[in-house]
């Protein structure tokens, strides 16, 4: 198959040109190349062809809470928008603290087929937030991260032992750094905290961290800080807190909260800066209902490159070179696959946008089970056109 005359962008080229496909990788890219038989030709269309975006922070629901978003929803919310990998967090029921339950899940995404997934494993049993031994069953490179996301695990003594236990089996931790201790009290006494803690404890144990859904200033100045000393420090944050601040939204809820417009300039400041390795959803899909008792969280997939794309390229605090190295290329190398640029032996998969006209968000447009958003109604741009994924086109024009 031939893509023709369309624009091409990824984190180090900015051009129109065409693409070739064999099978499911890029075969060649350039200007001019020979027609196939097979030939969409792009010309006259106002479209933008971008690698298609790795989200490294999904919940999928899958097992136990499927009527929030199951694998076969989440999958299509995900192509969608523009995403053709994500990596599924193990909040689940069972919580994903097995290895069969992970080979499960991946079984039967790889079975529908629509995007590529991997699924974490939970870095405490059942989140317990105590008991690690099922860690020291794992061979080393088993598993590529373990999280409790959703919960922070507040046990100095535990985090330590994890992090000896990660290192000896090339494991990346995943920290949702919240302290419950101090949630009640104040949200961001309850981040900064456990980030501090979990960075002191990465250096000394000389670990590898990842910290999920950075969104204090604080936060993120003391993991610049340790990646400059060397500390094996990556970060990612999330669209909504980088699109509004907690006034704006009516402290809409979601952990971490939104926050105040002084941690938005930072984390945009962090991004400039190199300091932030991704943008991730944290997609959180809930019912009406459950949000309506509290659930924190919003879906995000959908609308993730839009809100970056409106708030981070078009108000000129980055370009688009730089969003794509942020939502494709960083966390495809970190996932380990082989996407994530517009190159020759690399996947055929790509998000193809309308960078021009504005859309407003409208949440019955969603292919996630879950509508809630506090984003319904906002005038964006960035609209996905087409997602294609190992070379198939999906179009949602
Ligand atoms: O708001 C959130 N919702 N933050 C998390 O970390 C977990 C997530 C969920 O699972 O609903």
């Amino acid at each position: 198959m031939l893509l023709k005359n369309i624009h091409i962008v990824d984190d180090s080229q900015d051009f129109t040109g065409d693409i070739s496909i064999r099978d499911d990788l890029i075969a060649q890219v350039g200007v001019h190349l020979p027609a196939e038989e097979n030939t969409v030709d792009f010309a006259g269309q106002d479209v933008t062809l971008l690698p298609a975006f790795t989200d490294l922070h999904v919940h999928f629901r899958d097992p136990g809470f499927t009527y929030k978003e199951d694998l076969l929803t989440g999958s299509r919310a995900a192509l969608h928008g523009g995403y053709t990998a994500v990596n599924l967090m193990p909040n689940t029921q069972p919580v994903c603290s097995d290895m069969a339950i992970v080979h499960d899940v991946e079984q039967r995404l790889r079975h529908i087929g629509l995007v590529y997934g991997n699924q974490t494993l939970s870095m405490t049993k059942d989140l317990s937030g105590t008991d690690y031994r099922h860690l020291k069953t794992l061979t080393r490179g088993e598993i590529p991260f373990v999280t409790d996301d959703g919960k922070g695990v507040n046990d100095d003594a535990v985090m330590e032992a994890v992090f000896h236990i990660c290192k000896e089996k090339d494991i990346v931790i995943m920290s949702h750094a919240e302290d419950s201790r101090y949630s009640q009290v104040d949200m961001r006494m309850a981040e900064n905290s456990m980030t501090f803690r979990d960075l002191i404890l990465c250096e000394k144990c000389n670990g590898r961290i990842h910290f999920c859904h950075v969104s204090t200033v604080e936060a993120i100045e003391a993991i610049a800080k340790a990646r400059s000393k060397g500390v094996k420090v990556t970060c990612e944050v999330t669209p909504h807190h980088l699109f509004a601040t907690g006034d704006e939204v009516n402290h809409y809820r979601v952990n971490p909260p939104f926050r105040e417009q002084c941690d938005i300039d930072a984390l945009i400041k962090a991004i400039q800066a190199g300091v932030v390795d991704a943008i991730a959803t944290d997609h959180a899909p809930h019912t009406a209902e459950d949000k309506a008792k509290g659930a924190p969280g919003m879906t995000g997939l959908e609308i993730a490159f839009s809100l970056c794309y409106t708030k981070l390229v078009r108000n000129r605090h980055i370009t688009l070179q730089k969003l794509v190295q942020l939502m494709a290329t960083t966390p495809s190398a970190m996932m380990q696959l082989n996407k994530g640029k517009i190159k020759a032996g690399m996947q055929a998969d790509f998000a193809i946008v309308n960078l021009d006209d504005p859309y407003i968000i409208d949440p019955d447009n969603f292919m996630s089970k879950g509508h809630n958003t506090p984003f319904a109604g906002r005038e964006v741009y960035g609209r996905i056109a087409y997602t294609v994924f190992k070379g198939k086109i999906h179009s949602w024009e």
